[in-house]
């Protein structure tokens, strides 16, 4: 097996399941064009996450790490009636044009982008004592997700979702010798995911146009 397998299959699903619908292109168009990089999740691994936030009936969705807001797109759909979603970027020129993509799918009403340090941010949501969410996605920088963490423990109840991207690195994960400071940051994470008896925890491998990467996926109490 091959990138060009998982390609090809991954591409099968998407067009089998239509997850490939014009608002998409047009938002990965409007990421390009601003020469974002082009790291958000695939087609079905969006669908994936929206199926969650549809499984918890989220109301509350908070997403660190938004890109160009392909990812919200999909959790923001899986809102429930009145949902929102809060998404959090520290680069101005990814939530400009993260907000363009949310008002393109007309999800302005329901999204918010914080244009900010996501330490920074979540810390503002918890000292504001802001209703728990329902699902949180960290997709931020790798070193920071142990924090990331932390923090949004704060902004959970029991039940909530906390998921992960990016937790696989090719597989590099299982590798304590690394020297990449993105897997150090995932291996930190994913040992405080297991120290915490709040939390179960599985992670799910992913192949498929984004390379082999994969989810951890956590429920609170
Ligand atoms: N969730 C997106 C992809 C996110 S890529 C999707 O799937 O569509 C990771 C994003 O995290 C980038 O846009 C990057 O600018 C942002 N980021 C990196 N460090 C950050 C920080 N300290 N605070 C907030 N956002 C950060
Ligand atoms: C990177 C970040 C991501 O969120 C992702 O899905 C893939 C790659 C990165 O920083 O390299
Ligand atoms: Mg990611």
């Amino acid at each position: 097996m091959n990138q060009n397998a998982w390609s090809r299959v991954d591409e099968y699903f998407a067009g089998l399941f239509a997850l490939n619908e014009e608002i998409f292109e047009q938002v990965q168009e409007n990421c390009s064009a601003a020469g974002l990089p082009a790291i958000s999740v695939a087609p079905c691994q969006g669908m994936f996450l929206q199926i969650l936030a549809r499984s918890c009936k989220a109301q509350r969705i908070l997403e660190i790490g938004t890109l160009g807001g392909y990812s919200g797109i999909w959790l923001a759909n899986g809102l429930d009636a009145e949902g929102e979603l809060i998404t959090i970027e520290y680069e101005p020129e990814h939530a400009r044009v993260a907000r363009k993509n949310f008002e393109l799918a007309g999800l302005s009403q329901k999204v918010t982008v914080i244009n900010d340090d996501a330490k920074a941010a979540l810390a503002e949501l918890i000292a504001k004592a802001v209703e728990p969410f329902d699902l949180i996605f960290i997709d931020a920088d790798k070193p920071g997700y142990f924090d990331y963490l932390q923090l949004s423990l704060k902004l959970a109840r029991k039940g909530t979702l906390i998921v992960a991207d990016n937790v696989v690195r090719s597989g590099e994960v299982a590798n304590p010798d690394t020297v990449d400071e993105k897997v150090i940051g995932v291996r930190k994470f994913c040992q405080a995911l297991a120290d915490n008896k709040m939390l179960k925890t599985t992670a799910l491998q992913t192949v498929g146009n984004k390379g082999y990467d994969g989810f951890s996926i956590s429920m609170v109490g």
